[in-house]
């Protein structure tokens, strides 16, 4: 899907597999576990395990699923999620971004069903929301509910069959508890996705962003991601983070995303060059 063999030649690079050049239309899918977005137009070489062509489509159907946590509420989570939703939107993927859990209002919600025109509803988006603006378990036990770590991996699950890429965000940050007895490292273990951790690019942000990182296994922390935020107002310690974080973390894997201004609208911000480099970069493995 999404791809057309833009040039003939094929070559055998081992008995039983080939190379093919391809032109980009959308976005293309590569073996393995893995996810590369190309913009359309590039060439690109892929390897195939057959040396028939054209390949199946269905090889290339590899579902990606990121998590987008942070280390604090207000960070910027919503704000990327709703940029890389429309990204992958606007690059023609069947994308599912999810926040299945809300307290105090659906506005996170909202952004990320503007950011997909809508292509799922708000309550598939977020099926469990409740009115106070504290921890959603909280909030869910003033309204006598409850939700459960088994439940929501369900949602998400369903929602990863039918799509092509998915995007989860969390609520508050890591250890924040979700629902019952869970939190958004319980989800990220189960889903085994790929966490995008959203930090202020503000004093005292590498504490708690190796903190945050601590808290993972070394399995995920290697495929992790972090993106810092620029705040409105700078403080003392803005734009010297990326390179102290870069002693304990790989810098290639940390990313900044600039103040947008209010109001701002995904839909311009995305086509900005210098923002989409970084949504590309962010979602490539
Ligand atoms: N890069 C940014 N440019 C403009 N506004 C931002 C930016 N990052 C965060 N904000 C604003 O800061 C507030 C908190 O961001 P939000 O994405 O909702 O945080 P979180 O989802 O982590 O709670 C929102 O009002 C949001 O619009
Ligand atoms: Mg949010």
């Amino acid at each position: 899907m999404c791809m057309r063999v833009a040039s003939g030649g094929s070559e055998r690079s081992a008995a039983f597999s080939a190379c093919v050049k391809i032109q980009v239309q959308h976005a293309v899918r590569l073996s393995g576990r893995s996810l590369r977005l190309h913009e359309a137009g590039q060439k690109m070489w892929i390897q195939t395990l057959s040396p028939d062509l054209p390949v199946p489509a269905s090889f290339f159907c590899v579902v990606k699923t990121w998590f987008i946590t942070g280390t604090d509420t207000g960070a910027g989570k919503t704000v990327l999620t709703s940029l890389l939703a429309r990204y992958l939107y606007e690059l023609g993927l069947r994308v599912a971004a999810l926040k299945p859990v809300c307290s105090g209002g659906r506005d996170d919600a909202r952004l990320l069903f503007n950011a997909i025109d809508g292509s799922l509803t708000m309550d598939e988006i977020n099926p469990w929301y409740f009115q106070a603006a504290i921890a959603p378990t909280l909030a869910a036990r003033q309204e006598n509910k409850s939700v459960s770590r088994r439940a929501v991996h369900a949602h998400i699950q369903n929602w990863r069959e039918k799509s092509e890429a998915i995007l989860v965000e969390g609520a508050g940050g890591l250890l924040s508890p979700l629902g019952v007895k869970f939190n958004s490292r319980d989800l990220i273990v189960d889903l085994d996705a790929t966490p995008i951790i959203v930090a202020p690019d503000k004093l005292g942000v590498v504490n708690q962003l190796l903190l945050t990182l601590e808290a993972l296994s070394a399995k995920t922390t290697a495929k992790a991601r972090i993106v810092l935020v620029s705040p409105a107002t700078p403080d003392t310690a803005t734009g010297s983070n990326a390179g102290l974080l870069a002693e304990s973390f790989p810098a290639k894997r940390t990313f900044s995303l600039p103040w947008l201004g209010k109001p701002y609208s995904p839909e311009e911000v995305v086509r900005r060059p210098d923002i989409r480099q970084m949504l590309q970069q962010v979602l490539e493995m």
